[in-house]
This record gives C-alpha cells, structure tokens and sequence, in this order.
C-alpha cells in the first residue's frame, strides 16, 4: 500500500458523523459522467460539499489501460482535494476489487454504480442491469472491502473512522416497479447487521425506465429509509434542487434554520435520512449547500480558478459556465446572464476569450447569488 505524502483523508463516515452532530444532513455532490471532474469538485467542495463523488469510471478499462487512468481520475497534490468517492462501473468482483485497490491511497472510498439506465451500460450488465442481480452486487462489495483490507486499509466502517487508513465501500442504486425486489436487494447487499458490507447506501427513488423529469417516489423513499435507514446511513439522489425547498421534511433539517422545507400537512415525513446527493442542480448552482438560491458570480470566478491549476478541455469549461450563468433548477429563475449574452458565451471559441467576455459583461449586470440568510455573494 502506498501512502502518499501530503494527501490525508478523512473516514467518510466520520464526516457524515459530523454532519449530524451538527444537527444537519451530509451535503454530497453526485457522479455524474463528464462533469464531475476534479476542477469542478473543488468548486462544490468551496460551498459547502461535504463530499464529491467522481464520474463512473469503467473498472474493467481502468485496470487495463493506463491512458485510461491518467484520463478518468485526477486528483490534487497541491490544493484543495475534496473528500472523494471514486464511483466505478463493474460487474466481476475481482475487477472492482483490483480498480478499487489502484485508487485507494488517492481517495476516502469506492462507490459502485446500480442506477445507469443507459441501454450500452445496461447490455452489458452494468449500472442499472445489476438491480436484477443483487447476488453479484453483494459479491463484488465483500471482495472489494476483503482486497482493501488485505491492501493494509482499514474497512471496518465505524470501528474505524478515526483512522488515517479509513476507506468506505458504497452503492448508489435506483428502485424497482415492486418495491419488494428493491427490499430484497438491499438485505441481501447490506449483509448481516453486525457486519453489514456496505458503508452506506445512496438511493434514487426512480425506476430504471422512469425519466428524470418525472419527480422521485417519496413513498418509495420513505419505506426504505423507515425499513433499513437505522441500519445504514442512506443518501437521497434525486430532485434536491433548493435547500428551502425540498418536496419532504426530515428530523435532520429541522433544526436548520436557514434550510427548511415549506411544509403543508401533506408533506412526507422522510425518517432516517443522512445525507443529500445533488447533481444536475448543482451543475446550474455550485453554490447551491452554502445557502444560495442562484449561483453567484464567486462561484464562476472560483470554477475559472480551479479549471486554471487543474485543467478541463475548453468545450466542457464553456458548457459548465453556460449552466452556471443560465436559470438554475429551483424556484429561484434568476441568472447572472440574459439569454443574448448566454449566447455570446457559447460563441467564445477558447478559454482567453471566455474571460475576457465574462468580465466585459460583468461590468453590466448585478453580483448575483444572495443567500438564503440575506448574505451577499463572497459575504
Ligand atoms: C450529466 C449526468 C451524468 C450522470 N452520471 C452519473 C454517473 O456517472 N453515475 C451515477 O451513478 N449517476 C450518474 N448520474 C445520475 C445522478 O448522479 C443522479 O442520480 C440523478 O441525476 C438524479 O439527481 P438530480 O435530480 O440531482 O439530477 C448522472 C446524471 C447526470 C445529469
């Protein structure tokens, strides 16, 4: 096992430890393929991102290709390193294991994806396709945590989150159409209580055919945080796009007086709820967990910053910033560009150009990005 000098983690777990003695829920930020880069996870990590997960890394080329690890996973020697989740796609346990034990000493835990429904992933039975096989998903998590430990690293969950050496085995998952199968799956990944094979769970309460457009199932929600939610910390993915107004209430947002929910005597009551999982509207609001309604232009500057010491290809960083100058995902629309200068962005053809643009227009329009609590942007 190598140690790497200057690179320290935090157990996982003792973050999501901290966060509820702070009497609030874990504030993740989501895989996401493409953009969820380094640059830009520093960018969430700077607001208020507790922890960031990588995009799907696939585990198979991973292992076998060094181009394909010099390209998928990067992280920081010399600046912020986020605590990072790196989420691989896999299906034989010995894959998982071995791409897992090439990135531990570089991260706090691995995460293995069961919720891509994209039909390439799907006909090779990876992402969603493993919901239909909880008997290899359980597999792969014990081999994983069985490599790490015989790596030196310490996967003892709890027992171990004081560790230097700590590292998590997670799964994000979706929901079955018979919620039953969905309970199945996760008592069979979860394992016996007193030595369950996974860290956490993260949850996206749609089904594999369910478009996002479609708003997640409390219900489905709501059992399997009741039924399994004192047995392992679980993480909400899906449809967190404003902290004010979440379509649920949760004992760990009550105390949070900056972070509540509008409840009318139909709202869900979600028990045993850890943490919140956030993607595409932090794409629109990086800003989004330190309390902004709409992205500020700090947290563009921020992103520029990041994409100068830890570079993206031009095409992704003008895509990011045409999410974060345009109308974010909650009920606040407002955007730090009108729709004409948003165009102007996208004809930009390299980064010199960007900002020169960005701040011609910063020079016209307002600051932007007032948080929740009055504060303004960099206040
Ligand atoms: C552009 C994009 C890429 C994604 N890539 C991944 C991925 O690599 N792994 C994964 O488990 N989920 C991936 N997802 C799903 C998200 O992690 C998340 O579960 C889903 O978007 C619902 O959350 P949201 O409502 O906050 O967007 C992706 C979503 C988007 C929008």
């Amino acid at each position: 096992m190598a140690e790497i000098p200057g690179l320290d983690f935090i157990h996982p777990l003792k973050l999501f430890d901290i966060a509820k003695k702070e009497k609030r829920l874990l504030y993740t930020s989501a895989p996401m393929v493409r953009y969820s880069k380094l640059a830009f996870r520093q960018t969430v990590y700077a607001y208020g991102t507790d922890l960031c997960w990588t995009p799907m890394i696939l585990a198979k080329e991973f292992n076998r290709n060094h181009f394909a690890r010099d390209s998928d996973f990067t992280i920081s020697t010399d600046g912020p390193q986020p605590p990072t989740i790196v989420q691989f796609g896999a299906n034989v346990p010995q894959e998982l294991a071995r791409a897992s034990s090439l990135v531990a000493p570089f991260c706090s835990g691995v995460d293995l994806n069961c919720g891509c429904p994209q039909s390439w992933a799907c006909s090779e039975t990876l992402g969603a396709a493993l919901m239909e096989k909880r008997e290899l998903v359980r597999d792969m998590v014990v081999e994983t945590r069985e490599q790490l430990r015989r790596d030196g690293w310490a996967v003892n969950k709890e027992k171990d989150i004081d560790s230097r050496k700590g590292r998590s085995v997670s799964v994000k998952i979706r929901v079955h159409k018979d919620l039953r199968k969905t309970m199945d799956f996760i008592t069979t990944v979860l394992g016996p209580d007193q030595d369950r094979h996974i860290d956490w769970l993260t949850i996206h309460p749609r089904t594999r055919s369910t478009p996002s457009s479609t708003p997640i199932n409390l219900e489905a929600l709501e059992l399997l945080t009741s039924t399994f939610g004192n047995r392992v910390p679980i993480l909400l993915s899906g449809d967190v796009f404003a902290l004010g107004t979440l379509p649920f209430t949760t004992p760990l947002l009550t105390p949070t007086p900056t972070f509540t929910t509008t409840t009318t005597p139909t709202t869900p009551t979600i028990p045993h709820l850890s943490g919140l999982m956030t993607a595409r509207a932090l794409l629109t609001n990086p800003a989004l967990y330190a309390g902004y309604d709409a992205c500020p232009w700090s947290a563009v500057e921020t992103f520029l910053a990041n994409v100068a010491r830890c570079p993206l290809p031009y095409k992704l960083v003008q895509h990011h910033v045409g999410e974060m100058c345009g109308p974010g995902m909650g009920a606040d629309k407002s955007a730090l560009l009108t729709k004409a200068q948003r165009a102007g962005l996208m004809g930009c053809g390299n980064m010199v150009d960007l900002v020169d643009f960005l701040e011609g227009v910063r020079v016209t329009v307002g600051e932007g990005g007032v948080r929740r609590d009055g504060r303004r942007d960099g206040a």
